[in-house]
This record gives structure tokens, C-alpha cells and sequence, in this order.
């Protein structure tokens, strides 16, 4: 067997989602700790947005500045009780934690393989949670569960398995248990342990028993109780992970399903961080390797550009720092410095003409009109908006009728942010201008005709995207519903990947 394989088995990718302060700072923390990659707490802690800083831009660079080294943090890990010293290979992806960037954490779950929800169990599951759930189980991610902050009074474990089950949408088997004084405990037990009563022990004896088939196959979630913070039940929880959790999966292309141990590289871009340092105006793009084994300064083809490229500066990423890396295989991340080469969903092969699907592009909720706030800045506007949505910030329309921009978000916090780096990093000035949108909407037909008319009849409607397709923007409801009723041959798609 190739070395590469050994490689990629023992590779274990994965991003923990909850709500934002159920812990996933916290307990990603004590999985660093555990793997020895960082030796104190605390050490990821400053890698948020807190909450309340919609206006606090130090926070938001701070976050910038510092998480392309958090974006992945890769350690080796052994099994606390195994005889084994292979290490199992671990790259936690992060997910930003406010909602107005679900967008970049519904990217990265298409670079996992498997995902950890970590729930507060005196909250119980949340409405964020649910819609990142909903990507899981369209791409069957296999998933685990973290009832975190059990040393507090909180729900009965019972009642948040249900909720799980019913709010999740998937069945759980619990595979740890809360033991202590009432719902408050201060230790976990295994499930067979004779410390649980014999009437619990009953009712857990209703779930099912962990199946790995079922659970790699995305129908059944086995329950960790614990607390990230005081450190109990998170080993459990790690030990079970990579012994059961997959090693990276085949990932679907338009033009064929590719399998991780193919010898070819292949990868797909899902994220990019312009403007790291602004003195450099340098990019990370950041790949998924999806096949085989990517090497420094070997040529590959960029397929959209149809393009070769080698890559002098590869980084990987071991817990806090990044490092140039001569080699990476399937599963892993690997940052490529990019001088405007890439945008999220591109892809890099040895030669194969691929395109990897299922990069989500998501409705826009929210529409602005973008004006030049500083006339002799027309030019670092116009550079500034190309890239910002090439990274992903947002969705940029321009309008066939006038020719004016259009940003589409998800969230108010996405235009300040738009804002603040035009003028931080591209030293130009935007003003926002409301206007009335109701929703986006792709169109296509195989009915030209019938597409030429409807484009000429609405031609106030009319706009392009970046990638200069035909979206029909409705102001209301009503509008688009007539529209919909009128052109039956017309199909209507409310995100840009269909
Ligand atoms: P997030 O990344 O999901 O947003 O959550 P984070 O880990 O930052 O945790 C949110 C808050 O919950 C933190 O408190 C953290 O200490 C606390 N926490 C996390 N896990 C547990 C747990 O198992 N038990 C208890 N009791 N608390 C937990 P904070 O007050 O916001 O921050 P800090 O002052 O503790 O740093």
C-alpha cells in the first residue's frame, strides 16, 4: 500500500457547530489540550465576534487578523487508551459563530467530513443550530453530539435527546452519561456503568445501540454529556471520535464522483481571506484536498481558468501557526497565497477537467444599493467590490436597466463589514442606499423565446450576477408571483447554485 493511504485514513476533518456560547470555543480548546498542540486555555478564545460588537470593528479585525491561523488547527492525536502510536491526524475547520455569516460556515461544512454539535444543555437546541443541521443531513454528514455545560442546572437529558431528535431530525443513542446530584453532576460514566440507577438505566435502555453504518450514514447521533469547561466528558467524546468518526469521504463532482485514495490531486477551493497584511495585499485561498497527494512547486491545473500552477508557498496549519508544507494529503486544508486567482468554488487537479459541486450559495435577504462615496476612489471601489465578492462577503448584482450595484446579504453586519474593509483596505469610500427587494431570483428556461420576452417585458427587473447570469429581482411578492403565473416555463432559483 502507497504511503498516501496510510496518510489519509488516519485523517479525521471535521467543524463543531452550535449556537453561538453553547462552547465551541471552549471545548475546542480542551481538544487542542488534549492533542498537546496548545499547552494553555484560553489560547482560542479571542477568535470570536462577540455578539454585541456589531460596531466594535476592533473586534473584527482582531478576529481577521488571527483566524486564517485558527481557520483550521490541525494536531496528531493517540487514543488515550490505545497501545497504537500511529497518531490519528485532526483538522478542526471553525465556523464563525454569528449568524450573519452562516453563509461562511454553511461553505465549510462542504469541506468536512463529519461534525460535532455542541449544545448548552440548559438552552437546548436552537434555532442556528437547526439550519446548520439542515446542510448535514442534505449532505449526510455523520454527526456527533456534545450536551455541553451538564455542571449546570440545566434540562433533563432526556428531554434534549428528544429535542434533538425531533428539532434535529435525526435519532440518538446516548454513549456517555451524566452522573452527580440530580441533573447537575460532576462526573460522566460509561452507559453499562453500574453508578447509573437502575430506572435510568431503563429508559436508556429504549435507544438504540450505536451502529457505525447507521451513524456514518448520517441517521443516528451518539450523545456525549460533558462540560467543556470543567473538563469532563470532552476525552470521552475524542476517544470515540476518532476511532468511529470517517476518514475523508468521496466527494461528488459534476463530471464524476472522486475517492480520496485516488493517486491524482484534487481540491477545491471553499474560502478565501483577502488582504491578510495590507502592506502585501496578499490572499489565502483555502483548499480541500479531496484525492491524493498535493506537492509544493508540482504544476496543477486551475480548471476554471483552464490554467497550470504551482504553488512555491504552501501553508498547513498545526493548531496556532501556519507553516509552508512540502506535502499534504486528502482530508487536509492547505492555504495557497493567491494574487487573485481563485474564487470560492474553484478547482485544482492534476490535469482532470472536474468541477466539485455542492458549494451552497445562499438567498440574499438583504439588498442595498452601493454608491462612490470619494469620486477620485472610483477605481479602489470598483477592485474592492470585485474582491470582496469573490471571497464571498456577499452578492453583488449590477442593474440592466441604470447599470447600478446591487449588494445582497444575509445580515446587516455583512454591509458594515463591506464598508469598513472598502475603506480599510482599499482606502475607497461607499455610501449605502436602501431600496425596496423583495428576492433574487435566478432564471432559466428551455424555452428562449419565452425567456427573451419575459427579459424584455421585465426589463426593470432585470439584473447580471458576478458571473454575468440573468437574475430576476422582484420587489415584492406579488410581483414575483405574477411573474411565476405568467412565464410557466420559466424556473425560478433563489440561490445562484442550481
Ligand atoms: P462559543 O464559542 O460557542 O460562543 O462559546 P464559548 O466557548 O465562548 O463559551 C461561552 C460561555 O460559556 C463562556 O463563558 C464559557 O466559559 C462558558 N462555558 C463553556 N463551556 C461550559 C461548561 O461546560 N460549563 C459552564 N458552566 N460554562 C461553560 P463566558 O462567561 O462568556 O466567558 P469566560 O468568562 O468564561 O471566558
Amino acid at each position: 500500500m502507497p504511503n498516501y493511504v496510510d496518510e489519509i485514513l488516519r485523517r479525521r476533518t471535521f467543524a463543531i457547530i452550535s449556537h453561538p456560547d453553547a462552547g465551541k470555543t471552549t471545548l475546542t480548546e480542551k481538544l487542542l489540550l488534549y492533542g498537546g498542540a496548545i499547552h494553555v486555555a484560553g489560547a482560542v478564545k479571542s477568535n470570536k465576534i462577540k455578539k454585541t460588537a456589531t460596531s466594535d470593528w476592533m473586534e473584527i479585525e482582531k478576529q481577521r487578523g488571527i483566524s486564517v491561523a485558527t481557520s483550521v488547527m490541525g494536531f496528531d492525536y493517540v487514543r488515550s487508551d490505545s497501545s497504537k502510536c500511529t497518531p490519528y491526524h485532526i483538522n478542526i475547520l471553525d465556523t464563525p459563530g454569528h449568524q450573519d455569516f452562516a453563509e461562511d460556515t454553511f461553505r465549510t461544512l462542504t469541506a468536512v467530513d463529519s461534525v460535532i454539535i455542541v449544545i448548552d444543555s440548559a438552552k437546548g437546541v436552537e434555532t442556528q443550530t437547526r439550519r446548520l443541521m439542515e446542510v448535514c443531513r442534505m449532505r449526510k454528514t455523520p454527526v456527533m453530539v456534545f450536551m455541553n455545560k451538564m455542571d449546570r442546572e440545566g434540562k433533563d437529558p432526556f428531554d434534549l435527546m428528544d429535542e434533538v431528535e425531533q428539532e434535529l431530525g435525526i435519532h440518538v443513542t446516548p454513549l456517555s452519561w451524566a452522573n452527580g446530584q440530580g441533573i447537575k453532576f460532576d462526573h460522566v460514566t460509561t452507559i453499562d456503568s453500574h453508578e447509573i440507577a437502575e430506572d435510568t438505566r431503563d429508559l436508556i435502555g429504549c435507544y438504540p445501540e450505536f451502529s457505525e453504518e447507521e451513524y456514518l450514514a448520517g441517521d443516528l447521533a451518539p450523545v456525549f454529556f460533558g462540560s467543556a469547561y470543567k473538563t469532563i466528558g470532552v476525552q470521552e467524546l475524542l476517544d470515540f471520535f476518532v476511532e468511529h468518526a470517517p476518514s475523508p469521504r468521496p466527494v461528488e463532482a459534476v463530471e464524476r464522483k472522486v475517492d480520496p485514495m485516488e493517486e491524482a490531486f484534487t481540491g477545491f477551493c471553499f474560502k478565501i481571506h483577502a488582504n491578510m497584511d495590507p502592506n502585501h495585499r496578499s490572499c489565502i485561498a483555502f483548499f480541500k484536498i479531496c484525492s491524493g497527494r498535493f506537492e509544493r512547486n508540482v504544476y496543477y491545473k486551475h480548471v476554471g481558468k483552464n490554467q497550470q500552477m504551482r504553488f512555491s508557498a504552501p501553508t498547513c496549519f498545526m493548531a496556532q501557526k501556519k507553516e509552508t508544507v512540502d506535502e499534504a494529503f486528502a482530508g487536509d486544508i492547505v492555504g495557497l497565497p493567491d494574487t487573485g486567482n481563485f474564487k470560492i468554488g474553484d478547482t485544482l487537479t492534476a490535469g482532470e477537467m472536474l468541477h466539485f459541486k455542492g458549494l451552497p450559495s445562499f438567498s440574499p435577504e438583504m439588498f442595498k444599493y452601493i454608491e462612490n462615496a470619494d469620486p477620485m476612489k472610483q477605481k479602489q471601489l470598483d477592485k474592492g467590490i470585485h474582491q470582496l465578492m469573490d471571497e464571498g462577503v456577499a452578492q453583488l448584482f449590477v442593474s440592466q436597466l441604470n447599470g447600478r450595484k446591487i449588494i445582497g446579504t444575509v445580515g446587516q453586519l455583512q454591509f458594515e463589514v463591506i464598508q469598513y474593509r472598502l475603506e480599510h483596505e482599499y482606502n475607497a469610500k461607499c455610501r449605502w442606499e436602501n431600496m425596496q427587494m423583495y428576492k433574487a431570483c435566478w432564471i432559466e428556461s428551455d424555452d428562449a423565446e419565452e425567456l427573451r420576452t419575459f427579459k424584455m417585458r421585465k426589463a426593470q427587473y432585470m439584473a447580471t450576477d458576478k458571473e454575468g447570469r440573468d437574475v430576476f429581482m422582484a420587489d415584492s411578492a406579488y410581483i414575483l408571483n405574477m411573474a411565476q403565473n405568467d412565464y410557466k416555463h420559466i424556473r425560478f432559483h433563489f440561490t445562484s447554485e442550481f
